[in-house]
């Protein structure tokens, strides 16, 4: 079991499984959230760092890290501002994976040649004629398919 595709009815759905992710999340892991403009990547961050005890996580779109402390360390990045890998290794993003903390980064295809391989990656998706959103999780990585596991438990009971 690699891979589980979850539907995010509303809003809740999406911060339900911010709250699992968090749940499942230890230090070093990186999460990396994809899809279109406005299918909930940051709604899932906050929530994320919500579960992890952060009490005010805001978007990080005009600040490039969000550094939240909670139960463990959060890092969230959005990379959508940025040109390309090199500006992600400028802003020294080797060294924020090696601080225990959990990286959350938003528009991993901007930089992908600066991010590890091992990784839980979150696919969003948006059927705009069915309004049918989906969250498709994939992991790479032994720890990651640990992850998923436990996270499935959480909506198989
Ligand atoms: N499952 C859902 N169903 C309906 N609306 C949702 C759902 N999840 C999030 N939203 C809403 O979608 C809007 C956009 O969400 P959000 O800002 O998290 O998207 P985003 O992927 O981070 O966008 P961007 O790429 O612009 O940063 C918000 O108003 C949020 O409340
Ligand atoms: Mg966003």
């Amino acid at each position: 079991m690699c891979e589980v595709t979850i539907i995010l009815s509303e809003r809740e759905d999406t911060e339900k499984l911010g709250y699992a992710l968090a749940e499942a999340a230890e230090p070093g892991d990186f999460y990396a959230l994809q899809g279109e403009m406005g299918v909930g990547k940051t709604t899932l961050a906050c929530a994320m760092a919500e579960a992890l005890g952060v009490e005010d996580a805001s978007s990080p779109t005009y600040a490039l890290v969000h550094e939240y402390a909670g139960r463990v360390l959060m890092f969230h990045l959005d990379a959508w501002r940025l040109t390309g890998p090199e500006e992600l290794e400028e802003l020294d993003f080797a060294a924020l994976l090696h601080r225990n903390g959990v990286v959350v980064l938003e528009w991993p295809e901007y930089v992908e040649a600066a991010l590890p391989a091992d990784r839980l990656s979150i696919e969003f998706s948006l059927d705009v004629e069915r309004g049918l959103r989906t969250a498709t999780l994939k992991a790479a990585g032994e720890r990651y398919v640990q992850r998923l596991s436990k996270i499935q438990e959480v909506y198989t009971g």
